[in-house]
């Protein structure tokens, strides 16, 4: 059973598609973390990030390895965990310019796929899950959520975690994701054909999760 679950920054992908995976007894992929693992690794060997082909070189030189543990991905890259330093600011600016490369992109959803034969059940998100790597999924979501709740929702994770990062700032970082996820030529943000859309601007988790399984075990 393949489950996507797709949606923009902050739309509560990650924490629902986990919830939501525990629930049906499912393997979750987070596949925007492999586009981080791509950047990382690019940053790290200083690449130069407009290069695609050199972008495309670190993808294949290296051994990324993404896998689930008690409902976590895990992400090592050349056998070093990478699972907290893909979450840095500087790879989340920068994650756009591995999104655009069409071989990385190609690549990384045949690694989707492949996840996807390995596991009986799985939730996965992202961006491209229900249009281009799974497009015959049994269950297709779209999350969606106002960008004030989601900058909300981001400013609250960090302060979580002991950052303060300006309320304005992460909103500003949104609107800009939004438009390089919905704009791109290759695997855009967008509504997959028979995906039911979600709004949680104004739902908690479990509501949402709630919404979802009552579509799948109705
Ligand atoms: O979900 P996230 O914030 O970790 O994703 C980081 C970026 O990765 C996102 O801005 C666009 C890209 N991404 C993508 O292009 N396709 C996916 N399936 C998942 C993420």
């Amino acid at each position: 059973m393949i489950v996507t679950i797709d949606g923009p920054a902050g739309s509560g992908k990650s924490t629902i598609s986990k919830m939501l995976a525990k629930e049906l007894g499912a393997t979750f992929l987070d596949t925007g973390a492999m586009y981080r693992a791509v950047t990382l690794a690019a940053i790290a060997d200083d690449i130069d990030l407009a290069d695609e082909d050199a972008l495309f070189g670190v993808l294949e030189s290296k051994q990324f390895e993404f896998n689930t543990h008690d409902n976590q991905m895990e992400v090592k890259i050349n056998g070093i965990d990478a699972t907290e330093g893909i979450r840095r600011p500087d790879i989340t600016i920068n994650v756009k310019y591995i999104a655009k490369a069409a071989k990385i992109r190609k690549k990384l959803v045949d690694m989707q796929r492949k996840f996807a034969k390995k596991h009986d059940k799985i939730v996965t998100e992202g961006r491209d899950q229900g249009t281009i790597a799974f497009p015959n999924a049994d269950y297709k979501f779209f999350l969606i959520a106002d960008v004030e709740e989601r900058a909300r929702r981001r400013h609250a994770e960090f302060t979580e975690k002991g950052l303060n990062i300006d309320l304005d700032v992460l909103e500003k970082d949104i609107r800009k994701r939004d438009e390089s996820d919905t704009t791109r030529k290759n695997g855009p943000l967008i509504k997959a054909g028979g995906a039911i859309e979600i709004d949680s601007t104004k739902l908690d988790a479990e509501a949402v999760v709630k919404k979802i399984l009552q579509h799948i075990n109705p």
